[in-house]
């Protein structure tokens, strides 16, 4: 199974795990609130840090986001903690990939890992001009690979439906106003 979106013959297909991000950080005391736990913010950098990496690996061309759908932060992170931040391409468009990141932490004393928070992130490639620029296909083996890609693809339907009624209802009161 692979993406079917029309991209230049030169552009040979990659699998997820040619691209996927394994980072281990740190909850250092600058990255903590007064209770002793993480920011959000200093999550989102790692997120956005690790999704950036694996698209460019998948692309190999520098890459921006494009966009992050919601992230829902399932429980806090303390100070000297672990924090591991795992990134893979789930689904590539022509010159867009959503690449899904999963952010676990780690006690040190205990051992005991928790789910802290899964992102949705879209990077679009560039080419030397800052243009948008296809990206190779997704080679997909495992089973875990087409499910993450099924549910990515349904998340991009999703997006593209959403993006064009706001179009719509923005024209239609812009239509009103002027009326
Ligand atoms: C993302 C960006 C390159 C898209 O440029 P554009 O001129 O709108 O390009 P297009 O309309 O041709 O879309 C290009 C691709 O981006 C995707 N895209 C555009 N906006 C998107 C969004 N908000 N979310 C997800 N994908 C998006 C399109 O679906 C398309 O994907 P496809 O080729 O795989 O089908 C442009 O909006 C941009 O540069 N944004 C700023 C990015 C940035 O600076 N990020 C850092 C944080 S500020």
């Amino acid at each position: 199974m692979s993406s079917t979106n029309s991209r230049p013959a030169e552009l040979p297909g990659k699998s997820p795990e040619d691209s996927a991000v394994i980072m281990t950080e740190i909850v250092l005391p600058s990255d903590t609130n007064a209770l002793g736990t993480i920011f959000g913010g200093k999550v989102m950098s790692w997120i956005d840090i690790a999704g950036a990496i694996s698209a460019t690996r998948h692309a190999r061309r520098a890459v921006v986001t494009a966009s992050i759908d919601a992230l829902h932060f399932l429980a806090p992170i303390r100070l000297g903690h672990f924090v591991h931040i795992r990134a893979t391409v789930n689904y590539v468009s022509r010159t867009s990939m959503e690449v899904g990141v999963r952010v676990d932490s780690e006690n040190p004393l205990t051992g005991e890992f928790t789910h802290t928070a899964t992102a949705y992130t879209t990077f679009v490639a560039l080419d030397d001009h800052g243009r948008p620029t296809p990206v190779p296909s997704l080679l997909l083996k495992t089973p875990n690979e087409k499910r993450r890609y099924i549910a990515a693809q349904k998340r991009r339907q999703s997006r593209v439906l959403l993006s064009e009624e706001i179009k719509k209802a923005e024209k239609s009161q812009s239509e009103d106003s002027d009326s």
